[in-house]
């Protein structure tokens, strides 16, 4: 086709304010509109007759299988919610639709509208607050199961004593045992009430307890990254609270790559300061970024959307608390997580305001 045809075929996309690309089935581009400049800060120069990767990476060659299923079942495709990684390292929310070019055999057409951000806003705070209902829930639940299993326990040890027979005292120890198991498990759930120690903290000390107690537990296998931004100021936090929370993370990273059995494990701490960010309805001047980035086989699929949630786990001897924990002692902060994983790369960002309300903890006499 002559230049000249495609510049007239395209003519009616350029002033659309979606994001739109003609590529061929192997994703070279031949369009792209000026929407698709502003969003990818790429121009039409340095993207026409270049693969997409140009503007983002194919992670598992999404497009590509898309292009291959648009082609045969001559129908478009639509995807509500996709998490792109631009050349900016920037990660951008999309809705993205592929429909094949009428008149055209080979040549394809991907629109991308950019998530609102009032939309991903009302998201997580949906989010949130059904994540505060089911901690609740489980809370209230742990409460009522944890009485009875005291009594269980002790009619078991008291039936103990009156048995004569020693073989038939293995059972009453399977019944001990157990109770004692699901007594870990619900006082694990009942998070301590311990009063909280506010004091004004440097991240980084914080960050250095966590990788000293990675790599005791890791030993040194693990090789660590660390990226911090030391002019971040001090701030007020629980530091104990902030240290287990960062650990529960920065774990199921170093075991997700240990039963990876990966030859090269790492893990990265990165700070960074953010600016005029807004989150849990309010806008904070300033706030500290902590990236906890694993180089392991990534979260499952069908366990992403889950993970902050209690009980959820895709490990045989997970009890799926960690996260939600860290969920909430990040709460406590005021701060939130967010989590972006693909194979090769898992990256949890906690984002804590530095004006947070938190008054230092007075020192008993
Ligand atoms: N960095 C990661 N890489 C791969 N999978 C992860 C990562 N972080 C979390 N996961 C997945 O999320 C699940 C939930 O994590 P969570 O810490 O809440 O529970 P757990 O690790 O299974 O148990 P617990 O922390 O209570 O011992 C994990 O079982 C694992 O499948
Ligand atoms: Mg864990």
């Amino acid at each position: 086709m002559s230049n000249k045809v495609k510049k007239i075929k395209h003519e009616g996309m350029e002033s659309l304010v979606t994001a739109v690309i003609v590529c061929d089935k192997d994703l070279i581009i031949n369009y792209i509109n000026p929407s698709t400049e502003t969003l990818f800060e790429v121009s039409a120069k340095q993207a026409v007759n270049n693969n997409i990767s140009v503007f983002f990476e194919d992670t598992n060659n999404f497009f590509k299988k898309i292009l291959q299923k648009v082609d045969e079942q001559k129908n478009s495709y639509k995807e509500h919610e996709y998490f792109l990684q631009t050349h900016q390292k920037k990660t951008i929310c999309v809705s993205l639709t592929v429909t094949a070019l009428i008149d055209s055999s080979d040549e394809f057409i991907i629109e991308f509208i950019q998530m609102d951000q009032q939309l991903k806003v009302a998201r997580e705070e949906r989010m949130f607050i059904q994540q505060q209902a089911n901690t609740e829930l489980l809370r209230n639940l742990a409460h009522e199961v944890r009485n009875p299993l005291g009594g269980l326990r002790g009619a078991a040890q008291l039936l103990e004593q009156e048995l004569g027979e020693e073989s038939l005292k293995e059972y009453t120890q399977i019944i001990i045992n157990e109770a004692d198991r699901l007594q870990n498990l619900m006082n694990r759930m009942l998070t301590p009430h311990q009063m909280p120690v506010y004091k004004k903290t440097n991240i980084h000390e914080i960050l250095e307890r966590v990788r000293s107690l990675i790599l005791s537990e890791f030993s040194s296998d693990m090789s660590f990254i660390r990226d911090y931004d030391v002019s971040l100021p001090e701030f007020i936090v629980d530091r104990e609270k902030l240290i287990q929370a960062i650990l529960n993370i920065a774990r199921n990273g170093a075991q997700a790559m240990k039963l990876n059995n990966q030859d090269s494990m790492q893990l990265s701490f990165i700070t960074r300061a953010e600016r005029q960010i807004v989150f849990r309805k309010k806008k904070h001047a300033t706030a500290i970024r902590i990236d906890i980035i694993d180089n392991g086989p990534g979260i499952k699929n069908e366990l992403i959307d889950k993970i902050f949630f209690p009980l959820v786990t895709g490990n045989e001897n997970g009890s799926g608390l960690g996260l939600s924990l860290a969920q909430n002692l990040i709460s406590l902060h005021q701060g939130m997580i967010d989590c972006h994983s693909v194979p090769g790369k898992t990256v949890f960002s906690i984002i804590l305001p530095i004006e947070n309300n938190l008054t230092s903890t007075k020192e008993k006499k």
